[in-house]
């Protein structure tokens, strides 16, 4: 059991300590079609001042966010479905998160199971039943793993509380006034000063890793072909989710227009991205195929050197040379990118990536933010490979 501390003193503690990155990126710029030479100049040359010092513009925080000591009172509104199960699995593990309430209409009077630290019991809490226990001080961060849609009235009804917020639905991943928490690619210390993150999608996290790195060398647009196993269309029943449909069977939805492809466009400075989602019958797992049309002449093995620079230090991307495999990212915490086939013209390459969409693309990816944003190391409770 954890000792219980004044809120005032976890809030102070999380945030006294100065935990912006020393070195940071610069804003992605918007990107149509006929600007991406210019764009390519000029990132080239915000690029060449970054690499001068290192070749990660934006290197982990890791241990260097670690101010707090003090363990955080957690609240999960929509524990029952499949990331707020792996998010319980997690909290678990993590010496300083402290899980004191889990929310579900179905599980309502229930035992928790899988949370060995203390006994808790799954409640149904109303937007009001949040904003109580916030205002009483029993509660420091909120995680909401709720549909799309459906956090509205919680995020509402706890107002301008400074507890941290963690979303993971697409609801706030266009709001400005909401952190992006994509640890890799934004700047790192804004994250670790935020109050309300929107923790972004899984297909959407696998492709801007994939993609980021050759922004500058965008010839055209790019083609995302998405295969992702079934736990990614959540709990309630579906098509999507119905493994009798599923079975020796790959099906494809959303093929323009899906929420994802907006996500990941916006999210690189509007580079023209189309992508293609597909249903696979395998339970966790997104494979990605990327084509990337460039604006000269690449190697294979410039374009591995590229990626393996922008991610060094990475302890949640892993630069492969072959094309990753879905089979081995399944309950890992990481994204694998690999492939690089250039084609005989050198002007395009087809890049793969694969991530666990439940973990580094869910689960992992919101304990990374919150360690950030409650002054934790980085990586602290997430198991590294
Ligand atoms: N699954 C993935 O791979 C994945 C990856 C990245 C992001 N996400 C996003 O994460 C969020 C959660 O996804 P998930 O796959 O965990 O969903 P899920 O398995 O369907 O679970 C949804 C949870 O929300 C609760 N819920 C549903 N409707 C509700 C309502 N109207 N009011 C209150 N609670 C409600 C459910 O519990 P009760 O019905 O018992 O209340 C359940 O706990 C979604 O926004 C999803 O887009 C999912």
């Amino acid at each position: 059991m954890f000792s219980a501390t004044s809120r005032a003193v976890r809030i102070g503690a999380r945030r006294v300590a100065p935990r912006a990155a020393s070195i940071t990126v610069a804003p992605m710029p918007k990107i149509s079609l006929g600007q991406t030479t210019n764009i390519a100049r000029s990132l080239s040359s915000t690029a060449r001042l970054s690499y001068a010092t290192t070749t990660n513009p934006n290197p982990p925080l890791g241990k260097k966010n670690a101010s707090n000591e003090t363990p955080s009172r957690i609240g999960l509104i929509g524990a029952r479905g499949y990331t707020g199960q792996a998010l319980i699995d997690l909290f678990n593990d993590h010496p300083l998160i402290d899980l004191r309430h889990v929310s579900s209409r179905e599980l309502a009077g229930q035992e928790l199971k899988g949370y060995t630290k203390r006994n808790i019991v799954y409640e149904n809490l109303s937007a009001e039943d949040v904003a109580q226990l916030d205002k009483d001080g029993k509660v420091d961060c909120w995680v909401m793993a709720l549909p799309n849609g459906v956090c509205l009235p919680f995020v509402q009804a706890l107002g301008q509380s400074s507890s941290l917020i963690v979303d993971l639905s697409a609801d706030y991943r266009f709001d400005d006034s909401w952190s992006y928490g994509l640890p890799e690619l934004q700047k790192r210390g804004k994250i670790a000063q935020a109050t309300r993150i929107s923790n972004p999608g899984c297909y959407a996290t696998g492709s801007q890793l994939a993609l980021a790195p050759l922004l500058e060398h965008l010839g055209g647009p790019v083609n995302v072909f998405g295969a992702s196993g079934y736990s990614g269309a959540g709990t309630k029943p579906s098509p999507k989710n119905d493994v009798n449909l599923l079975r020796d069977n790959l099906i494809p939805y959303s093929l323009t227009g899906h929420i994802h492809e907006r996500e990941i466009s916006h999210q690189l400075g509007g580079a023209p991205v189309a992508f293609m989602p597909h249903v696979a019958s395998w339970f966790s797992g997104i494979h990605l195929t990327i084509n990337i049309p460039l604006n000269k002449t690449m190697t294979s093995r410039d374009i591995l050197q590229i990626y393996q620079d922008r991610y060094a230090g990475e302890k949640l991307v892993k630069i492969v040379g072959e094309p990753p495999l879905v089979k081995s990212i399944q309950n890992k915490h990481h994204v694998e990118i690999g492939g690089f086939a250039v084609d005989k013209t050198g002007k395009r390459v087809v890049v793969c990536a694969t991530i666990d969409n439940l973990n580094k693309g869910a689960a992992t990816q919101c304990l990374q933010n919150m360690n950030l944003a409650l002054g934790y190391d980085e990586y602290q409770g997430i198991p590294i490979e």
